[in-house]
């Protein structure tokens, strides 16, 4: 039945009356949202050396001291030739080598405190502003910035954002070029510090935006849409916020619509008037009917959206969309998780944002990717533990269907710990995956004392006043009955070991609760065999220590229990960091049901045969174990058929009743060949699986979870490789190193492949080094000479430092000498020599010069305006290792008023060092290829080769698809 309208039913002005307006001419366009993620600059700054952190906050008057005073890599006319471009989002810690000195919790990536080189990274990018833009309120925003970032445009400092994961945004409307002059945003991220327990990343990490808007226009996360449902029929609540960027009252009409899945309108609230003072907000909304309503479901996630248009003079100034579903949740303390009424055991998975390859700079089509890969086997819940997360991954979460703990980062009351809570619930209220908001986790030094007690019901009282739709929780890992656990409505356990869920429901017989870290085994996908001299963990399920439960003794637990609402299992997938039960050189988590590629480790078919209504049946381990003929190997099989009969080479070795929630295991005396499982359901076969016994790796295959990618520079295509024998089985124990190359419209962004110790890089970029030149020192000419001061051998020492003992002329306007000789060297690095090109991007220090380097000139009379954009190539043969000279004979700079700084930074030398060919070895048969589209229709051939073994070539079409809007 399609939804109609069926009644509008009131529109309440929640505050102000609509007074007298002023006129003033109505923007001729709305709301424009522009991507910003392509064509960034990126370099290496420093947290505490000026000199590499490029001269930024050096100034007698800094950015602080004076709006517009950014300087160094903050102003706008800063030279970032020789910086490196690349598009967002970027993680530039995976790029890092791996060392043992690096952070546990970080997968050993050589970023933080002790590697001050790679921790501070400096962005720019530079945009255009049509003058038509005049007028118009225009704000740059951020969805994440790992971390403690500092943002100028045209260097004018906007503000610092300490935190990793939170969004913020910035109105740069008075600070833009609107004739013509380019603008530019310079960010500086310093990621010295770590948030986490937990790979972080680094960097731009999460899109970027340039929202445009009429003066007067909906508030950014300025809606919340809450929904009450009736039988069929649904009420909708919207409310609205609106800003007015312009200085003076004005007078808008606003309606509220909303719009079926398929675009058409449903209901439309009557128009009202508003006004909105001067810079100033008002709230309002509206109450629209929705008859027939189709509900939000993990089955049919359907979504409505409501746009919120706001007119002036007749004319639509802004058009805000918000989705939404409608849905009831209730959370029952004696009977679990209500949706739309119906019970629903949550089945869940605790997520850090990590893949193989990108890190955290996780493209949204990957973000999509691993969660279908979750939904795949019956899990229907995600934890984003423990930090907000992308806004792209709750919109798949609402498309697709997954319910969501959205979780904030630390606990506190203190205004900024509140206003963290407040910004992620503002900005997440209105996905209607989202169930839950978590205030924390596992805060040791408080949850089992008064002090967790008092902030839990702190933070808990004070979340309900920007959110009451939403039960609150808390991740508590021990104290329970006291502390914060006697507080919180939605009680979080974290691992029934550590405490007793019945004690804790028999105490708070009203406090509803769900397991939100639950089930801790560690496991190497294809691993079953534990070997602690290479750490690798055997599959089987093997809990840590006796204290800790297995998944399946969790499942059991929760699954038994139903007034638990559900089980989080510690993890969906693996993630860098926590290497726990080893430690280096392993820099990859054990807990994940899928490893960091996504591929699953057998754990999976447990879940899916007790969380899906597929019809389950998975043997393990695989059937190559030469050399251990007639020895014991333990079979499992995972499956939901009522029955279980073993073969082996066609010989039967028994039929089990598979207990509920459970497994089946036997023991085999290997002989190699095939073990097959027959499953039975009342009697009837219904399933099989089987393992064989492979020959030696023999060919690799590829293959892309898609056909073809859309041709709009971020969409991506998740390309496995197999290594296979003659008869395309997949060679279980097979570790051949794989070169990748590509051709076409595309470009490989990530490889892996999940093998927890290996340290091979994830990505393959070009190392892009900017090297100053330093020690300037110079003395007065009176023509070019050709002398020995321009050779490097030249002792300069009685010579001043450049730039600073200039005479000028009585009109203070030029240098009293006619030219100058200035001297300089610059750093190589000893690999710099080969096969890496050097390039000079020279900013003129002179109206004509000559530039001699190491002796040989490299240019004379050069005129300023001749300079080339693209730098000087320098030959190989000119440079040496360690320290260059470099010598300028130039006729100097003249002001045009005396208070004219002239350019006293002859520029930059940028070492490029071409990235080798991408590569990276199979783990247990497997690795992983992430292919990204550009925006160039066409076919992209990806081929794999490997010693020895047949070639691999796969095709991926890559179709014209409209770009996102991007400035
Ligand atoms: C929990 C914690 C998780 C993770 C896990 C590893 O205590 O909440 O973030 O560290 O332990 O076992």
């Amino acid at each position: 039945m399609s939804s109609r309208p069926l009644l509008t039913l009131l529109v309440f002005l929640l505050a102000g009356a609509a007074g007298p307006l002023r006129s003033q001419a109505a923007p001729t366009t709305g709301r424009e949202h522009l991507l910003m993620d392509f064509d960034w600059r990126f370099a290496y700054g420093h947290p505490f050396d000026p000199q590499r952190d490029f001269n930024n906050g050096l100034g007698y008057f800094s950015y602080l001291a004076k709006t517009g005073y950014g300087d160094g890599a903050a102003a706008a006319n800063f030279d970032d030739r020789a910086w490196r471009q690349l598009d967002l989002p970027h993680d530039w810690a995976v790029e890092q080598p791996f060392s043992e000195k690096a952070s546990f919790s970080h997968g050993f990536k050589a970023i933080g405190r002790p590697f001050p080189d790679a921790s501070v990274g400096w962005y720019r990018k530079s945009f255009a502003v049509p003058a038509t833009d005049l007028g118009r309120r225009i704000s740059l925003e951020f969805d994440g910035v790992f971390r403690n970032s500092i943002v100028w445009v045209n260097g004018h400092y906007l503000g610092t954002e300490a935190s990793g994961y939170n969004g913020f945004q910035y109105d740069i409307s008075d600070y833009l070029n609107y004739d013509g002059k380019p603008n530019v945003i310079a960010v500086r991220v310093d990621a010295t510090m770590e948030e986490g327990w937990f790979y972080e990343g680094a960097g731009i990490y999460r899109h970027v935006w340039l929202t445009k808007t009429a003066p007067v226009h909906v508030a950014p996360n300025g809606t919340f849409v809450t929904t009450q449902v009736a039988g069929s029929a649904a009420t909708v609540t919207a409310q609205a916020t609106l800003a007015n960027g312009s200085t003076t009252a004005q007078l808008v009409e606003v309606t509220q619509t909303v719009l079926d899945a398929e675009g058409k309108t449903v209901a439309t609230s009557p128009a009202t008037q508003v006004r909105v003072a001067g810079a100033g907000q008002q709230d309002l909304g509206s109450r629209i009917a929705v008859a027939g309503a189709h509900l939000w479901s993990l089955e049919t996630p359907y979504l409505y959206t409501l746009v919120t248009r706001v007119r002036q003079g007749g004319q639509v100034v802004d058009e805000y969309q918000t989705k939404f579903g409608i849905r009831t949740i209730r959370f029952d303390a004696n009977e679990g998780f209500f949706l739309n009424g119906k019970h629903v055991k949550l089945t869940g998975t605790n997520n850090h944002q990590d893949h193989a390859g990108v890190g955290s700079a996780i493209p949204d089509a990957l973000q999509e990717w691993r969660i279908r890969q979750l939904k795949s086997f019956g899990c229907n819940a995600y934890r984003t533990s423990h930090n907000p997360p992308t806004p792209e991954l709750l919109d798949i979460c609402d498309r697709l269907g997954m319910l969501v703990i959205d979780e904030n980062r630390l606990m506190g009351i203190t205004q900024n710990n509140l206003g963290e809570l407040k910004r992620l619930m503002v900005r997440d209220r209105n996905h209607p995956s989202v169930i839950s908001w978590s205030i924390g986790n596992e805060e040791w030094a408080i949850e089992g004392n008064i002090l967790g007690a008092r902030i839990g019901a702190t933070m808990q009282a004070f979340a309900k006043t920007v959110d009451s739709t939403r039960a609150i929780t808390v991740a508590i890992s021990g104290g329970w009955g006291q502390g914060t656990s006697t507080v919180i409505d939605l009680m979080g356990y974290n691992y029934i070991g550590q405490g007793d869920t019945d004690a804790q429901h028999a105490k708070f017989p009203k406090q509803a609760g769900w397991g939100t870290e639950e089930g801790s085994t560690h496991a190497t996908r294809g691993i079953y065999v534990r070997d602690e001299a290479r750490h690798y963990a055997a599959a089987y399920d093997q809990k840590p220590n006796p204290k800790f439960y297995s998944i399946e003794g969790g499942w059991q637990h929760y699954a038994a229990r139903p007034y638990l609402a559900g089980m989080f299992i510690w993890t969906g997938f693996d993630y860098r960091g926590e290497p726990t039960p080893f430690a280096w050189p392993s820099i990859t988590s054990y807990f994940g049901m899928l490893d960091l590629c996504g591929f699953p480790k057998d754990n999976v078919w447990y879940l899916r045969s007790w969380w899906t209504n597929q019809t389950v049946l998975h043997l393990l381990p695989h059937w190559n174990w030469p050399g251990r003929e007639g020895q014991p190997i333990d079979v499992w099989a995972y499956s939901n058929c009522d029955e279980v009969e073993l073969f082996l080479n066609k010989k039967s070795l028994g039929r089990k009743p598979m207990p509920r929630n459970s497994h089946l295991q036997w023991q085999v005396p290997y002989a190699p060949g095939t073990l097959v499982a027959v499953g039975y359901r009342q009697g009837k076969r219904i399933a099989t699986d089987e393992v064989r016994t492979t020959g030696p790796a023999a060919a690799l295959g590829l293959l892309a979870d898609k056909p073809a990618v859309q041709a709009n520079r971020e969409d991506i295509a998740v390309v496995t490789v197999q290594v296979t024998d003659q008869r395309k089985l997949l060679m279980p124990t097979a570790n051949p190193e794989i070169t990748f190359s590509l051709s076409g419209p595309g470009r490989i962004i990530g490889v892996g492949n999940g093998d927890p110790t290996s340290l091979e890089p994830d990505r393959y970029v070009d190392t892009v080094r900017v090297i100053p030149i330093e020690n300037l020192r110079e003395r007065a000419a009176d023509s070019f000479t050709t002398g020995p001061e321009l050779t490097p051998t030249f002792d300069d020492a009685s010579w001043v430092t450049a730039f600073t003992t200039r005479q000028y002329d009585a009109a203070q306007l030029a240098p009293t000498a006619k030219m100058y000789v200035t001297r300089g060297s610059f750093e190589l690095p000893r690999h710099a020599l080969g096969g890496s090109r050097v390039t000079l991007f020279y900013q003129p220090i002179g109206r004509e010069q000559s530039i001699y380097v190491n002796g040989r000139a490299l240019t004379q009379g050069l005129k300023a305006e001749q300079s080339p954009a693209a730098g000087f190539v320098l030959d190989a043969a000119l440079l040496k290792p360690g320290k260059n000279s470099i010598v300028f004979v130039a006729t100097p700079l003249v002001k045009n008023r005396p208070w004219d700084v002239t350019n006293t930074l002859p520029g930059t030398i940028q070492v490029r060092t071409p990235a080798p060919a991408w590569k990276r070895k199979a783990f247990n048969g497997l690795a992983q290829v992430l292919v990204q589209s550009t925006q160039a229709a066409g076919e992209i051939t990806l081929t794999a080769q490997a010693p020895g073994l047949k070639a691999s070539v796969l095709k991926i079409k890559s179709v014209a698809a409209p770009a996102r809007a991007a400035n």
